[in-house]
């Protein structure tokens, strides 16, 4: 599929996909693996796919080109959906060089255990396809330590790889043809699951992008839509969503065992919005809710309460996991509290407070417990604590 001038899609919609990196992301609209063809003077491939679709692949990449026309091929990141088909693909080229960082070298033999004709590039680097060049960017943890973008002068189209992507097989290839709201919310579930720790980095290197001074007329990711309709402004959100982004959110969030800790979350929310309107309250039931769509509203909340019972003097192993993922993505200037209901002992409001600390959340107070079913003293008391949160 042509996208400008000589450049032309050669990627795979995977409309079947539901989870991917294993079960750690879910892709409620599948994905897409984007793989571009480049025929100026030389003939470039940037990236490939995911191995399982290898074969098909490269079998349509002949249909359309003879392998052996091909000068160069860019590794942009070596994580399998993007070099997956690389050894298929040079079982038919093996001496077609692969430009990639030193970083990608390491990467790229530790998923494939072959060696092909590596060249190494850094910022700066150019490669010359005629009257056009490829100008390389790293960007290591953007978001492994390999990965880098590239450059094509004259079209002034940036091939970002993971960045400014979402896992969504659109009906249609460019951001301005799909549905506005999809897109929004892919493009921020994405960030949110995969980049929110990164966003030091995030920040850093696109203001050394902007500082080049390179025209971009189009992004091409490598999942998801290619960005031609005012391709900046997915610039401008990542610099927005990487300064410690929040809405006027608050996200409750809980698994519950004899119903005891999800009426508290009930009576907290409510409380709560009995004394903000304003405040856009959202509850969730983490043993009923996906975790990537909870860890999105997380993303997007100035604060979050977490709510378990106590169990075998712990906490549900739902909130345990949930509460492990939210470590690992680093959110910043977030503030929370803690809830759960109990029969004796009572730790779990105790355990969720250490955890939520940990993963660098600002506590609000010592959190709520209340003893069995809440009575309607306990009612009232979760009530009073929601109302306290936001007055
Ligand atoms: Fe789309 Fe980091 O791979």
């Amino acid at each position: 599929m042509k996208i400008k001038n000589n450049i032309y899609w050669v990627g795979k919609k995977d409309w079947e996909l539901r989870k991917f990196h294993g079960d750690e992301y879910s892709t409620h609209k599948g994905s897409s693996y984007n793989s571009y063809l480049i025929r100026e003077d030389k003939t470039v491939l940037i990236d490939t796919i995911w191995q399982p679709y290898a074969k098909e692949y490269v079998r349509d990449l002949s249909k359309i080109i003879d392998l052996n026309q091909i000068d160069y091929v860019i590794a942009n990141h070596a994580e399998i959906d993007h070099s997956g088909a690389l050894p298929e693909l040079m079982r038919h080229i093996p001496e077609v060089p692969i430009y990639c960082t030193k970083k990608g070298i390491d990467s790229l033999k530790g998923h494939h255990h072959l060696d092909w004709n590596f060249q190494v590039v850094k910022t700066g680097d150019r490669l010359s396809l005629g009257a056009k060049e490829l100008v390389f960017i790293e960007a290591p943890m953007l978001h492994w330590p390999d990965s880098m973008f590239c450059y094509l002068t004259g079209d002034n189209v940036l091939f970002s790889n993971d960045a400014f992507g979402q896992h969504y097989a659109a009906e249609f290839l460019y951001n301005d043809q799909v549905d506005q709201a999809e897109l929004r919310h892919e493009s921020t579930k994405y960030y949110a699951n995969i980049l929110t720790p990164f966003s030091r980095l995030v920040t850093k290197k696109i203001k050394e992008v902007l500082s080049f001074g390179l025209p971009v007329d189009m992004i091409c990711t490598s999942h998801g839509v290619i960005w031609r309709d005012n391709p900046t402004q997915i610039i401008e959100q990542y610099l927005a969503w990487a300064d410690d982004y929040q809405e006027n959110q608050i996200t409750v969030i809980y698994d519950t065992m004899w119903e005891g800790t999800r009426q508290m979350a009930e009576r907290i929310a409510q409380g709560m919005k009995a004394a903000d309107k304003t405040v856009r309250i959202k509850v969730y039931n983490l043993s009923k809710t996906d975790k990537n769509d909870v860890v999105t509203e997380v993303f997007k909340s100035k604060m979050i309460l977490v709510g378990s019972p106590t169990i075998n003097n712990g906490i549900l192993v739902s909130v345990a996991g949930f509460l492990e993922m939210i470590k690992g993505l680093k959110f910043k200037n977030k503030k929370a509290a803690a809830f759960g209901s109990y029969g004796w002992g009572g730790e779990a409001v105790k355990i969720i407070n250490e955890r939520l600390e940990s993963a660098g959340f600002e506590l609000m107070n010592e959190g709520i417990k209340a003893k069995w079913n809440p009575d309607e003293e306990n009612i009232q008391r979760c009530l009073q604590f929601g109302n306290a949160l936001v007055t």
